[in-house]
């Protein structure tokens, strides 16, 4: 018997023009796919490809031109022809987001940062004012205890390292009823064994809970050895859609040019 796979995200036609003091520069043209829930996409493309653009425009923080279609995620939609749903708030509590840079609040403990993955909507100084209820602690604990950080709960963020940083992002990440990870280049600031580590961490996690995965990345390598599909975008067209093993040298080589400063084996 097949699997049912249900749609996780969804995108049509999706075009970003950004407009600068009179000049516009095409980030996003015309992009369309759709990722299946469960499924690991490496999002690979040379720096201004689009890859960023198109992560925030998943999750509602870039709003695309008019004239793009709809853009679903879990059924869901997240915006449509240029108008973020009204419902956004509600469709983003599936969705957790994962930055080069970690994001954290380093002079707070590592349970505070995780915490503030319950309230996205809030600012930090709601969040200081904040009571958070012993349920919530305990969801924060239960996030900080699968990404392995539980015995540092109760210490500082900032004197935590890079790959111990970016494992509290992916808690953070996991507290609410996510479904869909977004990781925006997660290890290009990391070493080579902390990457390793933030990744089988990440994508162990994916594995476990059936979490839906897009993570650009930099690293041909890492995409191989993580995820089964990959999506390439060049001049925010897309490149190539297909199994990540079926990449070869000549569409790396046209994707990145001849002289390929940006991806790595
Ligand atoms: N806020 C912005 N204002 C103007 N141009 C932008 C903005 N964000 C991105 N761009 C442009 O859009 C293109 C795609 O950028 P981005 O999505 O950040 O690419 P990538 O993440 O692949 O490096 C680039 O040409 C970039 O300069
Ligand atoms: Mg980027």
């Amino acid at each position: 018997m097949t699997a049912y796979k249900t749609t996780m995200i969804k995108i049509d036609s999706a075009t970003k023009t950004f407009r600068n003091n009179g000049a516009s520069q095409l980030a996003l043209s015309g992009v369309s796919f759709a990722v299946q829930a469960g499924e690991r996409v490496a999002l690979l493309g040379s720096s201004g490809s689009g890859k960023s653009t198109l992560i925030r425009a998943i999750c509602g923080l870039e709003i695309l031109d008019a004239g793009s279609g709809e853009l679903l995620l879990n059924q869901k939609v997240v915006q449509s022809n240029g108008n973020l749903s009204k419902n956004i708030r509600q469709v983003r509590n599936h969705i957790g987001v994962i930055f080069q840079q970690f994001n954290l609040v380093g002079q707070l403990d590592v349970i505070s940062n995780v915490l503030i993955g319950l309230c996205p909507h809030k600012n930090i100084l709601q969040l200081l004012m904040r009571k958070f209820s012993d349920e919530e602690k305990a969801k924060a604990l239960d996030a900080l205890d699968k990404v392995g950080l539980i015995d540092i709960a109760y210490q500082r963020a900032s004197t935590l390292s890079g790959g111990q940083q970016q494992r509290v992002a992916i808690a953070r990440a996991l507290v609410r009823d996510t479904k869909v990870i977004l990781a925006d280049e997660p290890v290009a600031s990391l070493d080579p064994e902390s990457s390793r580590k933030v990744m089988d961490t990440l994508v162990g996690l994916c594995e476990k809970f059936d979490l839906t995965l897009i993570a650009s990345l930099h690293q041909l390598s890492i995409a191989k050895k993580y995820c089964q599909r990959t999506i390439a975008l060049n001049a925010g067209k897309l490149y190539f859609d297909g199994a990540t093993a079926s990449l070869d040298a000549a569409s790396i080589a046209c994707l990145y040019g001849s002289v390929n400063n940006d991806l790595h084996d």
